[in-house]
């Protein structure tokens, strides 16, 4: 857990609730997005002036309304396929192509072709595709994501570094890319890494910053450092938020010894998390060997965090006094189950929530604006859950 000084106040959902009841009613599942909370992380990060381009990681909620938010708060976008770019110039026809990094991950090579043609910076991780496809890269400037030999995460499979992962160029290949590269007449303009998603270590990024800088210098071609994304959020309710604040200051310390480059992050996480919550409806209570479940009417299909990477998240009963908060007497413990027939179909195990809880009720899960509805599925016939955004 990150150890922030910043205490955070209580979730924007507390003081919503009518508004969400009201959302509810109009059918569940149904995720809802808070654009005063995503406005409020995002000039958080924007207040940084250390860092000059911002990237948002639009894999974790590719919603129109949040990209146009994050771009009138004048962020750039990380796009990692041809879908996400189209999505991106469809919904945002006047952004400029300088704003758009396009770092895949094993893409074909139409897909480098496309991003190049849009107009977009365009990562590579491999010697592989420069050799492979020479006439695609010829001549460019490109960014190189290099793996710093060590992931980060809050989960194995979320951790992008080391010899285990698929990403990054090994640093021993670094001078054979580079030569290849020369060989091409490309440019690599700027040094790219990404470790993994959910990092609880306040240091992680200067560090990476710090070693990047220091492969720039030997390179000699580089102008921007990208240090990617990653950024924590509490989603266990006696977490502290990231302390952005001592976090700025390990970039500013990083920045004083290298300020010929320009400074890139790509967060998606922290930007979007906090502003999103997932209603649900109650569809039965049940007790079986003494253990009691509250079953919804979505679960692992619209919410794939806790089944895929155990991940927590609060959850509440928005329809009964005091439900979101569940202190208090008339509180029992339930494990929260979807209709899936899978055992890992469950949101959350062992919550507190008010004992009279039954059909019908609502449940809030907390904290699921990044990486819910983008991995939402239609497993066992289930419809997708619905999208709403309030201000
Ligand atoms: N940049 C690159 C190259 C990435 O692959 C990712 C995320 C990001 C930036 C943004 O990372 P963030 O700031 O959101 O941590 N589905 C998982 C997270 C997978 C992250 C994939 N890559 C989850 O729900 O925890």
């Amino acid at each position: 857990i990150t150890h922030g000084r910043a205490q955070r106040g209580p979730a924007w959902w507390r003081g919503r609730r009518e508004a969400l009841l009201q959302a509810a009613a109009r059918g569940t599942p149904r995720y809802v997005y808070d654009l005063a909370t995503l406005r409020a992380r995002a000039r958080a990060l924007a207040a940084i002036d250390t860092i000059d381009r911002r990237f948002y990681a639009l894999k974790a909620n590719p919603h129109p309304t949040i990209l146009r938010a994050l771009e009138a708060e004048g962020f750039g976008f990380e796009c990692v396929s041809s879908g996400e770019l189209a999505h991106l110039f469809a919904t945002l026809p006047g952004l400029e192509p300088e704003r758009v990094l396009f770092t895949p991950s094993f893409a074909p090579r139409r897909e480098y072709e496309e991003a190049f043609a849009r107009g977009a910076t365009v990562t590579v991780d491999n010697i592989e595709a420069l050799q492979r496809w020479p006439d695609v890269f010829e001549g460019r400037g490109l960014w190189l994501r290099l793996d710093l030999g060590r992931g980060e995460g809050h989960h194995a499979k979320v951790r992008t570094g080391g010899s285990q992962a698929k990403f990054g160029l090994p640093l021993p290949r670094l001078d054979a890319f580079v030569a290849q590269a020369r060989a091409l007449d490309a440019r690599i303009a700027g040094l790219h890494a990404h470790l993994g998603s959910g990092v609880e270590l306040p240091s992680h990024w200067r560090e990476v910053y710090a070693e990047l800088a220091a492969h720039a210098d030997r390179i000699g071609t580089v102008a921007t450092i990208d240090i990617g994304g990653g950024l924590p959020v509490p989603y266990l309710p006696d977490a502290a938020p990231l302390d952005l604040e001592a976090w700025a200051r390990g970039l500013a310390e990083v920045k004083a010894l290298y300020p010929q480059y320009a400074l890139a992050v790509e967060p998606g996480r922290f930007l979007v998390a906090e502003c999103g919550v997932l209603l649900l409806h109650v569809t039965q209570v049940v007790e079986k060997d003494g253990m009691r479940r509250v079953g919804c009417d979505a679960g692992m299909n619209a919410l794939l965090r806790p089944a895929l990477y155990d991940a927590f998240h609060a959850i509440a009963n928005l329809s009964r006094p005091g439900g979101d908060t569940a202190q208090g007497d008339g509180v029992l413990a339930f494990d929260v189950v979807g209709p899936v027939c899978e055992s890992g179909d469950v949101l959350g195990r062992q919550r507190l929530l008010p004992a009279a809880t039954s059909e019908g009720d609502v449940l809030l899960v907390a904290d699921a604006g990044a990486y819910g509805m983008a991995m939402a599925n239609t497993y066992n016939l289930r419809a997708l859950p619905a999208e709403d955004v309030i201000e």
